[in-house]
């Protein structure tokens, strides 16, 4: 058996706790597996006498995460700090500057740094490995590079945020509040340090922009995402989509098109027949459009210590075994430019819900603004019950006149077509709130 492989680990939360016990738990296989012994000889922590779940003795502690980065008692560092800058990217820098690998799960430094990152490790003939970043366990970024390396993929979309899928599939089964269902992600620590990067978009934003340069070999460009979080979708809508046969997600999409790459991030009406309508919870997962497999759906834990641990020691024993891939799977200098296809070019199926005075004549103006534009109506549902506001009321429309909320699926047009319709309603002074409107993800 060659040498042991030492590994450092720098941040010990839930996530790197978990990474030592399972190396722990499964020492024997992956020694059988990847030739070596895996062994953490040295950790860095903000609290070295916080209580863990792991077993920390015989490692060195260290209190700076670079130090243990530059520390020739180790071959491999693993950074689980988090955050695109400070300690996480000075660390990896000095790691792979020192000629070691390096595995993390930090999403934000690779959306951020990650080419500069990988072009350093390139220089510097070291592995730069980062499937735990995105979904959690699923090994997604494996799948991309290696598994389907036989493929020209056209798009990659999926629920990439376990916090926002948990939030939405409480909110729909128990109709409880998002913020009721925010704070239970958060007891259960699926959430961010700062959920608003979870139900922001961000989040998933991050993951989002390491996938679409896997899948279409082009440089990571996250400024080039449009974003859009959860917080705007209500229980009416999560209702309303169930009656009319779709689920909400927060998907992060990229797909290859005539005009370049679009990328968006945003609440998505999936068809409840589709596999990622039923994936529910904290789950993640993804789907791959491409020429040879046409569809596939990975599923699975997208949060949590030990799901995330399994991509972190998957990582490591690619390294153990001397496996190093160009990260982002061609060499960083090969990567081309994204084109950016504006999501106001992007064509598909649209859910609106407008508020609309119950009188005569009310939808009828709004299906001429629609059909003057050319768009064409799958369903119209329509639900009574709601009173005009007093801040929303003017001369032509007192204060607590009836309300009917009307909801349009829309056929596949173009979406400054749904905007330019929607400019003209309002225009129009009928309704009574700016609309909600939800893209429908194709099948
Ligand atoms: N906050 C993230 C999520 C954790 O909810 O999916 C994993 O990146």
């Amino acid at each position: 058996m060659s040498d042991s492989l030492r590994v450092g680990v720098a941040g010990v939360g839930t996530v790197g706790a978990a990474v030592t016990r399972l190396l722990a738990r499964q020492a024997d296989a992956l020694a059988s597996r990847t030739g070596r012994k895996i062994v953490v000889t040295a950790v860095s922590a903000r609290d070295p006498g916080k209580e863990r779940d792991a077993d920390l003795k015989g490692c060195e502690f260290f209190a700076d995460p670079v130090a243990l980065a530059a520390s020739p008692k180790i071959d491999l560092f693993v950074e689980l700090i988090g955050g695109a800058e400070g300690p996480a990217r000075t660390s990896v820098e000095t790691a792979l500057a020192h000629g070691k690998s390096v595995v993390t799960a930090n999403k934000a430094l690779l959306a951020a740094h990650g080419l500069e990152l990988a072009a350093l490790a390139e220089e510097k003939h070291v592995a730069l490995a980062f499937e735990a970043s995105v979904a959690g366990g699923i090994p997604i970024v494996k799948t991309l590079r290696e598994g389907l390396a036989g493929n020209s993929i056209e798009r990659v979309y999926g629920i990439l945020n376990g916090t926002c899928n948990y939030i939405l599939s409480r909110m729909e089964r128990e109709q409880l509040s998002f913020e009721q269902c925010l704070a239970e992600a958060q007891k259960l620590g699926y959430a961010e340090a700062d959920p608003t990067f979870d139900i922001g978009g961000f989040d998933t934003a991050h993951k989002l922009s390491i996938l679409t340069s896997l899948a279409f070999g082009v440089r990571i460009a996250p400024e080039a995402i449009d974003i859009e979080g959860i917080e705007r979708v209500s229980l009416a809508d999560i209702a309303a989509a169930g009656e009319l046969g779709f689920r909400i997600k927060l998907l992060g999409v990229a797909q290859r098109t005539a005009e370049g790459v679009e990328q968006r991030v945003h609440p998505t009406m999936v068809r409840k027949t589709t596999p990622i309508a039923e994936v529910m919870g904290v789950l993640n997962a993804v789907t791959i459009d491409a020429d040879a497999v046409h569809e596939l759906t990975l599923v699975g834990p997208g949060a949590g210590g030990e799901a995330t641990a399994s991509a972190v020691v998957a990582d490591i024993a690619d390294i153990a075994k001397g496996v190093r891939s160009a990260p982002f799977g061609v060499p960083t200098a090969a990567l081309g430019e994204l084109r950016r296809a504006p999501t106001r070019h992007h064509e598909g199926g649209y859910y609106i819900r407008l508020s609309v005075p119950d009188v005569p004549g009310a939808f009828a103006g709004i299906a001429t603004r629609m059909a003057e534009r050319g768009i064409s109506l799958e369903s119209i549902m329509q639900h009574g019950g709601a009173r005009r506001s007093a801040d929303r009321a003017d001369q032509g429309h007192a204060a607590g006149e009836a309300l009917r909320s009307v909801i349009l699926i829309t056929h596949a047009t173009s979406e400054y077509l749904v905007r330019e319709a929607l400019d003209a309603i309002y225009a129009d002074g009928v309704i009574d709130a700016p609309a909600q409107v939800i893209r429908i993800e194709r099948e």
